[in-house]
C-alpha cells in the first residue's frame, strides 16, 4: 500500500534545480521553475528551441551533454524529463543516495516526488494531485480554476479591500474590458473586477461583464457624467480618487485598452498626482480585434509590413489635428481609423489627393466581436458613400489596405 502524499510549496527562489532532459516534458517543466526563482541547470545533449531561447536569454544554464552525479552537487531538487527508463533510473539512484527530492516524468511510481496540476489565482495557488493519475488531478484543477474565475465571490481568495490582507484597498486599477465580446476580457482583468468595491465603466464596455457584478459593488456609468468631455474627464479622475482615497479598490473598466485613445493615461496622473497606487491592465483593443473578427489580418506576409492606427475624431483640415494625413496618404500598409465615421468623406478624400490609389481596398467593421457586428468591404474611394447608404453608425472600425481581402478564399 502506498502512503498519501505529504503536500508542500518549495520555496525555490535561488535554490539550484536540476532537469535532466531537454525535450518536449523539459520545456513544459521549466517555465514553472523559472517562475518561482529556482536556478535551473539543464542536463541534456540537445534542446527544444523554447528551452534554447530560454538559455540565450541567460534565464538558465545548460550543460550540452548527459547526465552525471556531480550534476546533482548542490541541488535541491531534481525533475527527470527523459523516456529513457534505465538513464532515468540512474538518475533518481543518484538522487535517493544524496536525498534529493526526484520527479520522475517517465515513471511516477519510481518518483520520489510528484509535480502537481496548478492554477493561480493572485497570490492564491491551488495545486492538485491526483493519486498519481495527471489526468484526473487536470480534471479538478480546471473544475476548481473555472469556479474561482467565474463563481466564487473572491473574499478571502484574491484579497477584497475590506477583507484583512487588504491587498487592494486604496488602490485603482485601470482595466482593458476588449472591443465587446464579454470573453475577450484578459483573465487578470477579470480577477481584479472580480474583486473591486467600486467598478467605473464607459459605454462602450461589454455590459454582460457588468451584469456578473457582486450585488454590493457601486457602479458608476462614467457615459452618464453630464458635462462637456473635458470636465466629465475631471470629474471621472475625481472619483477615481475620492473612492481610492476613502479605502475602495476601484476598477475603472474600459473599452479596448485603457492607452488606446482611452485616456487612460490621464486618469493615471490624476491618481498618481493623488498620491493613489494604480495598476494598468492592457486590453484586447478594436483597432485590432475588430479587423480580426472581419477577417482581416492587419499584417500578412508579403501585404503589408506596417499598420498605423489613427483617430479621425478630427476632420484633416482641422487646426486641432495632430495627424498628417498627406504623409499616411504616402504610405502602402494598413490604416485603421478609429472613430472615423463622421470624417470618412473628408478622410479617404484627403488620402486620395496625397496620393494613396482610390481602388485600394477598404472596410468598415461596426461593433465588432458583438452579435450586433455588421461588415462592409469597399474601396477607399467609395468606403464613406457605402457606409452612409448603409447606414453604419459607431463604434466602428475603417481599414484601409491591401489585408482587406487577403484572406478571402
Ligand atoms: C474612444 S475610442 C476607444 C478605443 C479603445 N480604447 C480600444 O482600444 O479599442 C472609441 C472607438 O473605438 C472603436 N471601437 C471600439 N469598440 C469597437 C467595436 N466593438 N467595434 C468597432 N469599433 C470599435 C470605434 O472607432 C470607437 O469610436
Amino acid at each position: 500500500m502506498t502512503s498519501n502524499p505529504y503536500p508542500l510549496g518549495l520555496r525555490l527562489d535561488g535554490r539550484r534545480v536540476v532537469v535532466v532532459g531537454g525535450g518536449a516534458v523539459a520545456t513544459r517543466r521549466v517555465p514553472a521553475l523559472l517562475d518561482a526563482g529556482a536556478d535551473v541547470l539543464l542536463v541534456a545533449p540537445e534542446l527544444t528551441p523554447a528551452l534554447r531561447a530560454r538559455v540565450d536569454a541567460g534565464r538558465l544554464h545548460w550543460v550540452p551533454r548527459r547526465f552525471v552525479p556531480e550534476d546533482l552537487d548542490g541541488a535541491w531538487l531534481v525533475q527527470v524529463a527523459i523516456d529513457d527508463p534505465l538513464a532515468a533510473a540512474s538518475v533518481s539512484a543518484v538522487a535517493a543516495e544524496r536525498r534529493i527530492f526526484c520527479v520522475r516524468a517517465d515513471d511516477r511510481t519510481a518518483a520520489t516526488a510528484w509535480t502537481p496540476a496548478v492554477t493561480r489565482h493572485g497570490p492564491v495557488t491551488v495545486a492538485v494531485l491526483g493519486g498519481g493519475d495527471p489526468r484526473r488531478a487536470m480534471t479538478v484543477r480546471d473544475a476548481i480554476r473555472d469556479l474561482l474565475a467565474v463563481r466564487v465571490a473572491p473574499d478571502g481568495i484574491a484579497g477584497r479591500s475590506d477583507a484583512s490582507t487588504g491587498t487592494t484597498a486604496g488602490r485603482v486599477a485601470l482595466v482593458g474590458a476588449g472591443p465587446g465580446d464579454p470573453e475577450l476580457i484578459t483573465v487578470k482583468g477579470w480577477r481584479l473586477l472580480t474583486e473591486a468595491d467600486v467598478v467605473v465603466a464607459d459605454r462602450l464596455v461589454p455590459g454582460l461583464l457588468l451584469d456578473e457584478l457582486r450585488p454590493d459593488v457601486e457602479l458608476v456609468d462614467a457615459s452618464k457624467i453630464p458635462y462637456g468631455p473635458s470636465r466629465a474627464q475631471e470629474e471621472i479622475n475625481q472619483i477615481l480618487v475620492d473612492r481610492a482615497l476613502a479605502g475602495a479598490f476601484v476598477v475603472r473598466l474600459k473599452g479596448g485598452d485603457p492607452y488606446v485613445f482611452g485616456r487612460g493615461g490621464e486618469e493615471l496622473l490624476a491618481c498618481a498626482e493623488a498620491g493613489v497606487p494604480v495598476t494598468v491592465v492592457p486590453g484586447v483593443t478594436s483597432s485590432i480585434a475588430a479587423p480580426a473578427a472581419a477577417g482581416i489580418p492587419v499584417t500578412h506576409r508579403g501585404v503589408a509590413h506596417e499598420f498605423t492606427v489613427v483617430s479621425g475624431h478630427l476632420a484633416p483640415d482641422s487646426p486641432a489635428s495632430l495627424v498628417r494625413w498627406d504623409a499616411l496618404a504616402g504610405l502602402r500598409g494598413t490604416l485603421v481609423i478609429l472613430m472615423g465615421l463622421k470624417n470618412l468623406a473628408a478622410i479617404t478624400a484627403t488620402l486620395i489627393a496625397h496620393g494613396r490609389p482610390p481602388q485600394t481596398p477598404a472596410a468598415v467593421v461596426q461593433e465588432a466581436t458583438t452579435g450586433a457586428q455588421r461588415v462592409l468591404r469597399s474601396t477607399l474611394d467609395a468606403v464613406a458613400a457605402d457606409a452612409l447608404a448603409a447606414d453604419l453608425r459607431p463604434p466602428a472600425v475603417v481599414v484601409v489596405g491591401d489585408v482587406v481581402g487577403t484572406l478571402d478564399a
